[in-house]
């Protein structure tokens, strides 16, 4: 599969250098721009470099606490060799990283932090043009979500996935294995030393989990939508190619501020069909949901739940990737990337979508070709017809949950039995294992409190544990309920994201140990046998907990904070937000 390239020949340049973003802080004759020109000569650069240039500020979120990203500190290197190459000035700015690995509660906590901070960088330093370095899980969306607000030319270079992981002959996955190795250990099948060898040999290289896994998910996502060079996203991290990528990018981006070929050029209702499209037919993360329309809101594209499910009732699942199917990311590349796969989806995708090399969706992948059949299936042999996700509805949910029929035994696609409630993650961790607890194979296990006010910050406890006792009896499956969101790479009958959460009262927090719950994908339902008398009753009881946070950015997080309905981003930061005058912009 060669790297992205370029276009040979760019489209006309729009902008000459006095148009230049830029040319407000370098190219005027005053005292600021004095200041600025100065202290450009204190970093070692001459007018010659940079006068009349365009900037490419380069938001790298590399951090020696984010292991997906190691490679960016060489990457950004490569993207800058480009924009050099190609006449600009690259600037590199340092963005908070979102280390899906090492931070707690959750990265979720941060996205739109990081999103304010993507757009306060690029707003307030003279940039022409925009490259955003991401990957890792919350980066792509936070990052993305960010730069709309700006809207410069912008170019997304995704990290990539990291190698297959090894264990004593056999593939390991990330997250998956982690969940599968880890209820062998509880269940008495592995020792101790196989599961540090599990440990040693599950992440053998720089980029992000190489299951079709949150980070898979968005980075496919952003180059579906046009926001990457195409191809981009499947590349290995640290695969040769992935360092010609980024210098494609850098050399991209240059060309795309003389052409002011802006992110919202290329978004539109159906660039965003086309992400979903994609994210259902790659078996992706349920994650992407919560993003997806959080972008697109950002976008002022709408998008919501339904629109999910009703492309997933027509969408075929056809790559045959983990946590659903068979392979990791470093097969996918192997058997022609997302280009293959978007080629293997024919109608499904809108091939007229402009995307950020000038070319539509369709030019970019029609040359692709798919080197493994098993890998990325042709239509006629799907792993699933349909369904990669659903969206339900119910009493449990009036505002909508989401679940993955597609990582669940199906005998469970349709299932009635007694909750057994949590009231929150302490609680769980307290009692699951305990061998008191009363619960069968049947029983439906209930979390409260961990949606994105209630954990808060919505973390990934979605797959709630099975209880040792049944893992014991070889139970690896049961239905599970949370306002939490659950891992891209975690598989299970859960239903995730119910809304309203429980900790603003959503019916979640009504449910009762014993209470007969039904999980009926077919019907798209979530509900439980408890009378609306009853429900109003118990609300009437149910205390509002107090507010995790009492100062800092957990407040402004609990105050701001919206539903996973309409992608948990903060209410002021929407397009159509509105108070007082004025842009901001400096
Ligand atoms: Fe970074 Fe999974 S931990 S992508
Ligand atoms: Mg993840």
């Amino acid at each position: 599969t060669p790297p992205p390239a370029t276009p040979s020949t760019p489209a006309p340049r729009r902008k000459q250098p006095e148009d230049l973003r830029s040319h407000r802080w370098y190219g005027v004759k005053d005292l600021r721009s004095f200041g600025h020109r100065s202290r450009t000569a204190q970093m070692g650069f001459s007018r010659d470099d940079y006068l009349g240039k365009p900037v490419i500020a380069i938001l790298n979120t590399w951090s020696d606490m984010n292991s997906c990203h190691t490679h960016f500190k060489q990457r950004v290197e490569e993207v800058k060799r480009g924009v050099w190459q190609r006449g600009g000035f690259p600037v590199e700015i340092p963005a908070m990283s979102l280390g899906e690995a090492f931070q707690k509660p959750t990265t979720m906590l941060y996205r739109n932090l990081l999103a304010m901070e993507a757009e306060e960088l690029i707003r307030s330093y003279p940039a022409d043009g925009v490259v955003l370095m991401g990957g890792c899980d919350k980066t792509t969306p936070g990052l993305v979500m960010g730069a709309l607000a700006m809207n410069l030319p912008t170019i997304f270079v995704p990290a990539g996935p990291m190698l297959r992981g090894d264990y004593k002959g056999s593939v390991l996955g990330s997250g998956s294995d982690t969940w599968k190795y880890w209820a062998e250990l509880r269940a008495g099948n592995i020792t101790e030393d196989d599961w540090q060898e599990v440990e040693d040999g599950i992440a053998r290289s720089a980029g992000t989990c190489m299951t079709m896994g949150t980070a898979s998910t968005m980075t496919s996502a952003a180059e579906v939508l046009g926001l990457t060079l195409p191809g981009a996203s499947s590349i290995p991290a640290v695969d040769s190619r992935h360092a010609m990528m980024a210098t494609h990018t850098g050399k991209r981006i240059v060309d795309m501020v003389w052409e002011d070929l802006k992110p919202l050029d290329l978004l539109t209702p159906a660039s965003f069909d086309n992400a979903v499209t994609a994210v259902l037919g790659l078996g992706g993360s349920t994650n992407a949901i919560v993003h997806l329309i959080a972008m697109a809101r950002r976008a002022g594209v709408p998008l919501d739940l339904a629109r999910f499910d009703e492309l997933a009732r027509s969408t075929p699942v056809i790559a045959n990737l983990r946590p659903g199917g068979k392979y990791l990311m470093e097969d996918f590349y192997y058997a022609g990337g997302l280009r293959a796969f978007l080629r293997e989806m024919g109608p499904l995708i809108d091939g007229s979508q402009r995307t950020c090399n000038g070319l539509t969706l369709g030019e970019n992948i029609a040359d692709a070709t798919t080197y493994n059949a098993d890998v990325i299936r042709p239509r006629s042999e799907a792993l699933l017809e349909s369904g990669g996700l659903a969206v339900l509805h119910g009493n449990l949910a009036p505002s909508g949950a989401v679940i993955k029929p597609a990582a669940m035994e199906p005998h469970l696609r349709k299932h009635t039995g007694p909750a057994v409630v949590f009231r929150n993650y302490d609680d769980l961790a307290a009692r699951i294992d305990s061998p008191e607890l009363v619960v069968t194979k049947d029983s439906v296990i209930v979390l409260q409190s961990a949606g994105p006010q209630g954990a808060p910050g919505m973390p990934e406890w979605g797959q709630l544990p099975i209880p040792q006792k049944l893992l014991k009896e070889g139970v690896r499956d049961m239905v599970r309920i949370s306002d939490a969101r659950m891992s891209g790479t975690s598989y299970g009958a859960c239903v995730l994201h119910v809304t309203p959460e429980s900790h603003v009262g959503g019916p979640l927090a009504l449910v009762r140990d014993g209470d007969l719950v039904t999980l009926d994908i077919e019907a798209r339902r979530i509900d439980m046998a408890v009378s609306d008398e009853e429900i109003a009753k118990r609300r009437a009881d149910w205390q509002k907990p107090i507010p995790k946070f009492s100062r800092g950015y957990g407040v402004m997080f609990l105050k701001h904070v919206q539903q996973a309905d309409t992608g948990c981003d903060f209410d002021f930061l929407a397009p159509d937000y509105a108070e007082g005058a004025g842009q901001g912009e400096p």
